[in-house]
């Protein structure tokens, strides 16, 4: 493990990581109140059913913005409904430094048991039939509050299709092991998109489905 972590620290500063959550970049990335879309304050507000009347909803996580501009265009595209998953106790940039052991994010990675709290008002899943729920890659794997957020719902009849961003690791288990928590939906096999991948990219992968 502390091999692996290594490496993957060294990875990341290769590819110049810096950005990785400062906490200014924390704050105006992870407030849904500000959504870019009426179908995400809808969906994020009123925790009704197909709020913004689509039967497709992208659900993300992110902390510095990135699976953010993703989550965004796969709304555009699909015309989806969007709700971000919000932690109770908002992650600071102390807690994403990836570089401290014991920073936040690094330990709650390092126990599969964890399940941050999310701290927004859920969401309906009723009336949908494809969500696409995204994340940053963190430490070769999907946050934990993505897992607290699949154990909290039921996926039965709505097809799941995984994305992430990352620094350079690709999507590895996370999407399987989301799957495996959930115990529900029919799961695809999720993609992984740089932290600034354009509309384009976001586009061809979902005609290429
Ligand atoms: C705690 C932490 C761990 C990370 N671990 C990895 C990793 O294992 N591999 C990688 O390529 N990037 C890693 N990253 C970088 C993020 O995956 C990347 O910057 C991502 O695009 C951030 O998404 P966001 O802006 O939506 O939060 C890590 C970042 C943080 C904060």
């Amino acid at each position: 493990m502390r091999k692996i972590a290594i490496i993957l620290i060294a990875v990341m500063r290769e590819i110049g990581l810096a950005a990785c959550g400062s906490s200014e970049e924390a704050g105006s990335d992870s407030g849904s109140a500000g959504s870019s879309s009426a179908a995400e304050s809808s969906a994020a507000s009123e925790g009704s059913s197909a709020a913004g009347g689509s039967d497709v909803l992208v659900v993300y996580f992110s902390q510095t913005g990135n699976t953010k501009g993703v989550a965004e265009k796969i709304a555009d595209i699909e015309g989806a409904d969007i709700y971000e998953i919000e932690a109770a106790k908002e992650y600071t940039s102390e807690d994403l430094n990836y570089d401290d052991p014991e920073s936040r994010a690094t330990v709650e990675q390092n126990d599969p048991s964890a399940r941050p709290e999310i701290g927004n008002e859920p969401v309906s899943l009723e009336g949908y039939k494809k969500i696409y729920i995204g994340y940053p890659i963190w430490w070769g794997q999907e946050p934990r509050i993505m897992d607290t957020f699949v154990e909290s719902n039921e996926f039965d009849g709505i097809t799941m299709i995984p994305f992430c961003t990352s620094g350079s690791s690709d999507i590895g288990d996370s999407g399987k092991n989301l799957e495996k928590n959930a115990g529900s939906g029919n799961w695809l096999d999720g993609k992984r998109f740089e932290g600034g991948a354009s509309e384009d990219d976001v586009r061809s992968w979902i005609e290429g489905m």
